[in-house]
């Protein structure tokens, strides 16, 4: 009997891969299959596995069980040259481009052999581009590329080694949605031509309008395959997360009239830069301000010049009637603003003190973590089992090092810290990057619940369905200055991200 090769026929397949580290199984039992021609996606949840996977495939890592079969054959790969032998490409999460030489140089370079370096090599990279979509300057420096430059760059110094399956791992993390429809073109017409794509992400909506397969990870291992054509975002999220997820509230407006945050011409001038520029809004009791915009232009800082960490050049900062502008960050936390700040591991947390020190960190001089000019510990630690227990934080004790937590179990007890002592304002700066799905909608429920308690509520984030789904008001900065304010209730991703860039007027 001899098997006829149908055009079904696997490409790739893994099977029964496992990889263990110290202390963590990132994989186990990883069974994938995927076909030519097509755009297999991988979710899954932070931490579920996916780079790790990934990084096998590419030969960055190397599997403690399973098999790699590419074309029917079995594959070891001791190292991505192994992988790039038989066609496999990755583009990984941080770009790894040299800022001082141009786009075709860092295209050619290490792979001179291939197309040599001279007229012949531009040629083949004119080719690409063109063939493919990739809009890239041959001549610039990367210095002067934004992000989604760099991914094309990324992608086409892929293809020049001859990839015919390339892995994006996370490719639309880092991008507007305009720039995702443009990427998502160029992997159509590299699917068209025959190439496979594993495409990583966990934003559904995305993995729905481009995939052909579909494989969910979940703790390590696969736990489905989902057909795109008939599979929901909820059928994923619930294989991803593993159980039934909270639904969305239904959002009656909470505003009131009183205004708790303002801001009057907010300037804040770095050298001969404006980084804040002329900024005015107010953010009423029980309303959320969402602050929309590409990274880098001022959300840091606008942040930084509420909190005091940074002093406004000129302008007021009025919080419940009172004039801020010039109280120190610890005055105004008095003053009751409670901070959840950008980056946890370098503003919000001790990694390596107990939960219950962690507590006490930016709230030394109140209670409950302080009676008098003393630090209370008695009073700190009944404190952190109460946000242990109210906020869900997954911990074997608050004796544990934060160090030891999940990120979304991290975040949570921020959230619970800056909630406790009656704030009136709470700033949250990007409140759920990188934690899991599950950790995600709870800090999202929190955030609703202080907007319901009255709470004027200021969240700046990258993820638009995250600032439409929370806000009340959307406020869009550029280069920093508002230049668009948007009703959530109404608006696209689509709006904002035009808006975003400069497209909007
Ligand atoms: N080099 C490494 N050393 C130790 N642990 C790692 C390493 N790489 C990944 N891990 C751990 O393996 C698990 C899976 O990580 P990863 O594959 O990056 O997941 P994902 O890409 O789905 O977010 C995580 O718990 C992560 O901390
Ligand atoms: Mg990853």
């Amino acid at each position: 009997m001899v098997a006829t090769q149908t055009a079904a026929a696997p490409l790739i397949e893994l099977r029964g891969i496992g990889k263990r580290f110290p202390g963590v199984v990132a994989n186990h039992d990883v069974d994938v299959t995927i076909r030519p021609g097509t755009v297999h996606a991988l979710v899954g949840e932070n931490g579920a596995g996916k780079s790790t996977l990934m990084k096998i495939l590419y030969g960055v890592q190397r599997p403690d069980d399973g098999a790699i079969v590419v074309d029917g054959t079995d594959k070891v790969f001791r190292s991505p040259s192994d992988a790039i032998a038989v066609g496999i490409g990755m583009v990984f999460q941080h770009f790894m481009l040299a800022d001082n030489l141009t786009v075709l140089e860092n295209c050619v370079l290490g792979a001179e052999k291939l197309h040599g370096i001279g007229g012949r090599a531009r040629r083949t990279f004119v080719d690409l581009c063109a063939r493919f979509g990739f809009d890239l300057d041959p001549d610039v420096l990367v210095e002067e590329l934004g992000v989604a430059a760099r991914q094309r760059l990324e992608i086409v110094k892929v293809l020049y080694r001859g990839a015919k399956v390339i892995i994006l791992d996370e490719p639309t993390a880092v991008l507007v949605p305009q720039e995702v429809d443009a990427l998502f073109d160029n992997l159509r017409d590299l699917r068209a031509s025959g190439h496979s794509l594993l495409f990583i992400s966990h934003k559904l909506d995305e993995v729905l309008a481009i995939s052909d397969d579909i494989t969910v990870m979940r703790r390590g291992t696969t736990v489905g395959h989902a057909d795109p054509a008939t599979a929901t975002k909820r059928q994923l999220a619930e294989l991803m997360v593993g159980s039934e997820l909270p639904s969305p509230e239904t959002a009656e407006s909470t505003v009131q009239e009183t205004v708790m945050l303002r801001l009057d011409d907010v300037s804040l001038v770095e050298g001969e830069r404006a980084v804040l520029d002329a900024i005015s809004f107010a953010i009423h009791k029980g309303e959320v301000l969402g602050i929309a915009g590409v990274e880098g232009n001022g959300q840091t800082e606008l942040v930084e010049v509420i909190m005091g960490l940074a002093h406004a050049t000129s302008g007021t900062i009025t919080l419940d009637g009172e004039d801020i502008t010039a109280y120190t960050t610890r005055a105004r936390r008095e003053a009751g603003i409670g901070y959840v700040p950008e980056d946890r591991h370098r503003h919000g947390l001790l990694l390596d003190a107990p939960l219950w020190e962690n507590r006490i960190l930016g709230h030394q001089t109140r209670r409950p973590s302080a009676r008098g000019p003393w630090i209370d510990r008695a009073g700190a630690r009944q404190d952190t089992e109460r946000i242990v227990e109210q906020y869900d934080v997954r911990t074997p004790s608050i004796d544990t090092n934060a160090r030891a937590l999940s990120g979304g179990n991290q975040q949570k007890l921020i959230v619970g810290r800056e909630m406790s002592g009656d704030p009136v304002l709470l700033i949250a700066s990007h409140p759920t990057r990188g934690v899991d799905v599950g950790a995600q909608a709870a800090i999202w429920d929190h955030i609703r619940e202080a907007r319901r308690a009255g709470l004027a509520v200021l969240v700046i984030s990258a993820d638009l369905d995250e600032l439409i789904g929370l806000s009340d008001t959307i406020e869009v900065i550029l280069r920093g200055r508002l230049v668009g304010t948007f009703d959530p209730a109404t608006v696209t991703p689509a709006e904002l991200g035009a808006a975003m860039t400069g497209g909007h007027d």
